[in-house]
C-alpha cells in the first residue's frame, strides 16, 4: 500500500487506473484542471471501489499550486496523465499542446524535485514510434514524430531521459500505449469524447447507438489482408493494470521504455464486425480516401512489458467492444447522460 498522485486521473484512463490502484489499496490524490473531464467519473469509481479519492482541481502548469498539492499528498509516487491528446487538434493549435504537455511535464518535474518524489509513470504513445520500420514494433524501434502532438510526447520523453540522466537516483517508467478503447465492465465508467470522436471505436458506438448516421472509413487500399489499417487495440482495463504493475514493480534507479499493448492487430472491418455483434446493432458505413498521417498497421512488440511488469493484456476485441457498448448504451451523452438510469442499471 502506497500513495500515488494522479494528475489527469478523472480523465478516460485515468479514471479506471484510480480504480484498479484503489482495489489494489493504495490511497489516490487525484489532480486535474477539468479540461476534458467531469468530477462525476471519480465519483462513480469511489462507488465501484468502496473507497475514497482525494481530489484537487489544478492545472498541472500552475507549479505553485501543485507544489503544494504533492507536498500535501505525501506521495511515494506519481502517474502522469494530464494532457491533450487530439491529434487534429494539435495540427491546428500546437501552442496549446506544447504548453499542456511540454510545459505542464516541465512543471511537474521541477515540482517532484522540489518535494522529494522521485518515481512518475508517464503516459506516452506508440505514436513517437512515427512510421513503423518494422512490426511488431519493439521499444527499440527509431523514434520520430508526425505531428505536434507526437512532438510534444517525444519531447517529454526526451526530458525525462534527459533528467534520469543527471539524478539516476529517480525511477521513472515511460509507457507507450497503442490503442487504447473499451470501458470498465460495470458501465459505469468509459471514455467520454467532446465533439466528434477522431478515433475508431468511440465513433462506430455513437453510430451503434444512433447518435450519426454511418462511420467513413479512411482507406481500403492499404497493404493489408482487407485493405483497411491495422491497429493493436487494448482494453483500458487491461492499461490500468499496466499502471498498477508499474506502480508495484518498477524498483530504482531507471528509467525504462515500455510498449502496453496486445501484440496483436484488427484491421477497421474486424473491429466494425465485432461491434456489430457485441451491439446487435448494424453499422452503417462508407470508403473514403486515406486518412493524412495514418500508417497502414501498427502493433506492438509485449515481450518488454511482460517480463519486466509480469503482466499482459487478457481482454480480446470481443470483450473490448461488449465493454465499450456497455458504457455507450447506458451513457449514450458519456457522463452528461441521466446518472440515476446508468447507476441503476449497471451490472
Ligand atoms: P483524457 O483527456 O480523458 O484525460 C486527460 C485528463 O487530463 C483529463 O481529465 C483532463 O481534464 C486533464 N488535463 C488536461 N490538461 C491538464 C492540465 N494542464 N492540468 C491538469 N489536468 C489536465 O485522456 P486519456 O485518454 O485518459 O489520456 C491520458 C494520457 O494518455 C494523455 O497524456 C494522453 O496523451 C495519453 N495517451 C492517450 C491515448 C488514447 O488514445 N487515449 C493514447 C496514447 C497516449
Ligand atoms: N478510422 C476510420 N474512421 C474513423 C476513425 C478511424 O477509418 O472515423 C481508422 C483509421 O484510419 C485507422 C484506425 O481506424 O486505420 C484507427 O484510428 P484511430 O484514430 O482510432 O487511432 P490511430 O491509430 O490513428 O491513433 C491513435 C491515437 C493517437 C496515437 C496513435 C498511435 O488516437 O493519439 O493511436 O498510438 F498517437
Amino acid at each position: 500500500m502506497s500513495t500515488v498522485f494522479v494528475t489527469g486521473g478523472a480523465g478516460y484512463i485515468g479514471t479506471h487506473t484510480c480504480l484498479e490502484l484503489l482495489q489494489a489499496g493504495h490511497k489516490v490524490f487525484v489532480y486535474d484542471n477539468l479540461s476534458n473531464s467531469s468530477r462525476l467519473g471519480l465519483e462513480r469509481v469511489e462507488r465501484l471501489a468502496k473507497g475514497s479519492i482525494e481530489f484537487i482541481e489544478g492545472d498541472v502548469r500552475d507549479g505553485s499550486t501543485l507544489e503544494h498539492a504533492l507536498r500535501h499528498s505525501q506521495c511515494e509516487s506519481v502517474i502522469h496523465f494530464a494532457g491533450l491528446k487530439a491529434v487534429g487538434e494539435s495540427v491546428k493549435n500546437p501552442l496549446i499542446y506544447y504548453d499542456n504537455n511540454v510545459v505542464g511535464t516541465y512543471t511537474l518535474l521541477n515540482a517532484m524535485q522540489a518535494t522529494g518524489v522521485k518515481k512518475l509513470v508517464f503516459s506516452s504513445s506508440a505514436t513517437v514510434y512515427g512510421e513503423p520500420q518494422s512490426l511488431p514494433i519493439e521499444e527499440a524501434h527509431p523514434l520520430s514524430a508526425t505531428n505536434p502532438y507526437g512532438r510534444t510526447k517525444l519531447i517529454a520523453e526526451d526530458m525525462l531521459r534527459d533528467h534520469f540522466h543527471a539524478y539516476p537516483d529517480w525511477n521513472i517508467t515511460i509507457l507507450r500505449y497503442f490503442n487504447p478503447v473499451g470501458a470498465h465492465e460495470s458501465g459505469l465508467i468509459g471514455e467520454d469524447p467532446k465533439g466528434t470522436p477522431s478515433n475508431l471505436m468511440p465513433f462506430i458506438a455513437q453510430v451503434a447507438v444512433g447518435m450519426r448516421e454511418k462511420l467513413n472509413i479512411w482507406g481500403n487500399d492499404y497493404p493489408t489482408p482487407d485493405g483497411t489499417g491495422v491497429r493493436d487495440y487494448i482494453h483500458v482495463v487491461d492499461l490500468a493494470t499496466g499502471h498498477l504493475r508499474a506502480i508495484e514493480k518498477i524498483m530504482p534507479p531507471q528509467c525504462i521504455e515500455l510498449n502496453l499493448g496486445t501484440g496483436r492487430g484488427y484491421s477497421v472491418l474486424e473491429v466494425l464486425r465485432a461491434f456489430e455483434e457485441a451491439s446487435g446493432k448494424t453499422i452503417a458505413h462508407e470508403f473514403f480516401p486515406r486518412r493524412s498521417g495514418d500508417v497502414a498497421a501498427c502493433f506492438a512488440g509485449t515481450k518488454h512489458a511482460e517480463s519486466i511488469l509480469q503482466w499482459r493484456a487478457e481482454r480480446n476485441l470481443k470483450t473490448m467492444c461488449a465493454d465499450h457498448w456497455r458504457w455507450q448504451h447506458l451513457n449514450p451523452a458519456g457522463y452528461a447522460s441521466n446518472n440515476d438510469f446508468a447507476i441503476k442499471n449497471a451490472t
